[in-house]
């Protein structure tokens, strides 16, 4: 593909700010070990394709925001993939693409579609990231034909990733939960059931059972805790899962509202809400683990300009 003068300052300049980044974080992370490593969070992505009908979103800056998704990650990707010491893993709490431009299952396997996309997006990272399910991933508008079903058969085929699912790395243990598993996302719910997350009870007793090896853990789930009902089954539920397991929670990640929110122990473990790389190509987290010291260190907190979709560049960091 031919650049035009435009796309070939954009690169220049990422590059340029890749360069910068690198310095700064160099400086700043300590060097890679068998119980020492970086990973990054990079949230509602929100990928788009041709069959992507423009204006479709609620105010101008949602409008304006989804025709810049794939760019806006690419640049975060750029970041990341410079970094050295090496981000080793990559993990993506949900809204990896933005709904559904057919019903039809085939569909999606006649055209390059949004899926596609992300797909070869997420492949460009130097490091395996690992994918959560989010609301615009499910068909939140119940589109006659796109069921829950139909969007983890579309998941497991072409991303290949499972509903939830455990990430043990260099002693630390990731878990990827899906609140869309449970009653208030089932197929006659209503719109107003959806505004709650639920996970079912096959998938509580799978992340408790994750929860009692009582490693140092990080959890991800697409919708704030807030907004996940507290208990399912009488007094079961992830709420008093996470209290219970909160000495060896070290975090709770959740992405959806798109602006950087700190819950702090309100649910047990230390809760934050990450920005989207959707409105900005710097809002994404940078981790440190050290799991014999049992240790995480957020790099880039300071940057972060809470309650927005903001984050200052990395490079700002002196
Ligand atoms: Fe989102």
């Amino acid at each position: 593909m031919r650049m035009d003068r435009r796309q070939f300052g954009l690169l220049g300049g990422q590059v340029a700010a890749a360069a910068l980044t690198q310095r700064a974080w160099t400086a700043m992370a300590a060097p890679t070990g068998a119980d020492k490593f970086h990973f990054a969070v990079v949230s509602d992505t929100h990928i788009i394709d041709e069959f992507y009908k423009k204006g479709s979103e609620n105010g101008v800056e949602d409008n304006t925001s989804i025709l810049l998704t794939s760019e806006r990650l690419i640049a975060a990707r750029t970041v990341i993939n410079a970094l050295q010491p090496k981000i080793e893993q990559v993990f993506v709490p949900g809204d990896c693409f933005h709904n559904y431009p057919s019903a039809d299952y085939d569909f999606y396997f006649k055209n390059r579609t949004r899926i596609d996309i992300a797909k070869e997006l997420f492949d460009g990272f130097n490091m395996p990231v690992h994918l959560g399910f989010g609301n615009h991933d499910y068909d939140e508008h119940r589109t006659p034909g796109i069921s829950r079903d139909m969007s983890n058969r579309l998941f497991e085929a072409k991303l290949k990733t499972k509903p939830y699912y455990t990430v043990d790395y260099k002693g630390f243990r990731f878990l990827h939960l899906n609140n869309f598993m449970g009653r208030s996302w089932d197929e006659t719910s209503s719109p107003k059931e959806r505004q709650v997350g639920t996970l079912g009870e096959e998938q509580l007793n799978w992340a408790e059972a994750q929860l009692q090896d009582r490693k140092p853990t990080v959890v991800f789930i697409h919708y704030p805790l807030w907004v996940v009902a507290p208990t399912e089954v009488k007094d079961y539920g992830l709420h008093p899962i996470l209290r219970k397991y909160q000495d060896s929670i070290q975090l709770v990640i959740s992405g959806h509202l798109h602006k950087w929110l700190d819950f702090a122990h309100t649910y047990g473990p230390q809760h934050y809400v990450t920005a989207a790389t959707r409105y900005d190509q710097n809002s994404f987290m940078l981790f440190e683990a050290d799991s014999k010291k049992q240790t995480l260190r957020w790099m880039n907190r300071d940057l972060v300009e809470w309650s927005t979709h903001y984050s200052k560049p990395y490079t700002f960091r002196s």
